[in-house]
């Protein structure tokens, strides 16, 4: 099945299916037709995948990166646009990004800044780049200063999400995608009991339905894009905190599990809500398998001092909340507040 995303001239479909990957020439044949190369930006172990084969029905050449986290570099870029280089692109010819929301950032960004913008496919291998990264047009690398503190918006002409590949994600990556997946059944007000009935496919559907609307009605997050940081507030604080110890104690859907049960208990704090919306959140979260406690030793000073300098908050303490009126964005929560929620929070069993 297909969902636009619309950006007037600059739309494009998010397709999904088993076996979407093949539909890659076809796409190049009819949203670049001038193109005459394209570039295949993976890493090695994607490459060695089962599902993995790419025909762009063009001149192709395959090109790797390093894997996870670590394709988001600066130095990573500069080595692929030289390589890309060698190929002599035209504005016309096609970037195609194929492995996570890592791989796809990085070739995204590429993408953006090579002849300052060549096409681009994604081809998102992982949950969180199929239902989250992949789709929108947000690209960059990180810094050793923070993560995607670089980059640009770059819409792809098409997103192409094979369901087929996530057979071999690994149990974390696929728990740290239902973290995304869990914020979007939430904001779509569903509830655990629903969930019995509903496949991985379906919910990826519904993910990406979401976020194509969002992206849609507000392209560079003015507005209802920033519902998507739903939980993202402890989230974001949550991994600043992990990263500085130890890179692989927190994946970021997992702190997105446990940022989404912290805001609802800030929510009910303000009295926007009542308790029935927490168990409700606590209920889904259950479902998926996700974790909602906060891992030991993250001590709520640095966890409020992480959280009021997050890049999307402006040096206030910023959450998106449930509420009468559906979920908006709420800025300067009182910190007194907030650091109470988050003790009784650590405290909890
Ligand atoms: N641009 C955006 O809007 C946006 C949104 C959300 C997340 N992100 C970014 O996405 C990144 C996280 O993405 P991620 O969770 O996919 O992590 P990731 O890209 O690091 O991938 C996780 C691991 O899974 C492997 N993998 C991916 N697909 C696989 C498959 N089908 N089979 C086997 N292994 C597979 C990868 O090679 C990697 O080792 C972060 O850098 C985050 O900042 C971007
Ligand atoms: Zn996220």
């Amino acid at each position: 099945m297909n969902v636009s995303v619309e950006l007037g001239e600059r739309s494009y479909d998010v397709v999904l299916g088993d076996g979407a990957r093949h539909q890659l020439a076809e796409l190049i044949r009819q949203r670049a037709p001038r193109a005459r190369v394209a570039v295949i930006v993976t890493t090695p172990s994607i490459a060695l995948q089962p599902w993995f084969e790419v025909t762009s029905g063009i001149e192709q050449h395959v090109l790797t990166v390093p894997d996870g986290e670590a394709a988001k570099a600066l130095d990573v870029l500069e080595v692929l646009l030289e390589e890309v280089a060698q190929f002599e692109l035209s504005r016309f010819d096609v970037l195609v990004g194929i492995g996570g929301g890592a791989l796809t950032d990085l070739v995204g960004f590429a993408a953006a800044t090579y002849l300052r913008g060549v096409s681009l496919v994604q081809m998102p291998t992982s949950l969180v780049g199929q239902v989250d990264a992949a789709i929108g047009g947000k690209t960059g690398v990180n810094l050793r200063s923070g993560k995607n503190l670089v980059g640009a918006f770059h819409q792809p002409i098409g997103v192409l999400c094979d369901l087929a590949t996530i057979a071999t994600l690994p149990e974390r990556e696929r728990l740290a995608g239902l973290g995304e997946v869990a914020k979007c059944w939430l904001l779509e007000g569903g509830f655990a009991a629903e969930l019995a009935d509903v496949s991985l496919h379906d919910l990826i559907v519904m993910s990406v339905q979401l976020k194509a609307a969002v992206v849609s009605a507000d392209e560079q997050e003015g507005g209802r894009r920033a519902l998507l940081n739903y939980g993202h507030t402890l989230a974001h604080a949550l991994e600043k905190l992990a990263l500085a110890r130890d890179s692989d104690e927190l994946r970021h859907g997992e702190a997105v599990a446990i940022g989404l049960a912290f805001a609802v208990r800030v929510a009910e704090a303000l009295g926007r809500v009542d308790h029935s919306e927490v168990l409700r959140h606590d209920d889904v979260l259950e479902f998926f398998g996700l974790q909602r406690r906060i891992p030991e030793h993250f001590p709520t000073s640095s966890l409020l001092e992480a959280m009021a300098h997050d890049k999307k908050a402006h040096h206030d303490l910023t959450f998106v909340l449930a509420g009468a009126e559906g979920f908006e964005t709420v800025h300067d929560v009182d910190p007194q507040l907030v650091s109470d929620v988050l003790e009784r929070f650590q405290g909890e069993p």
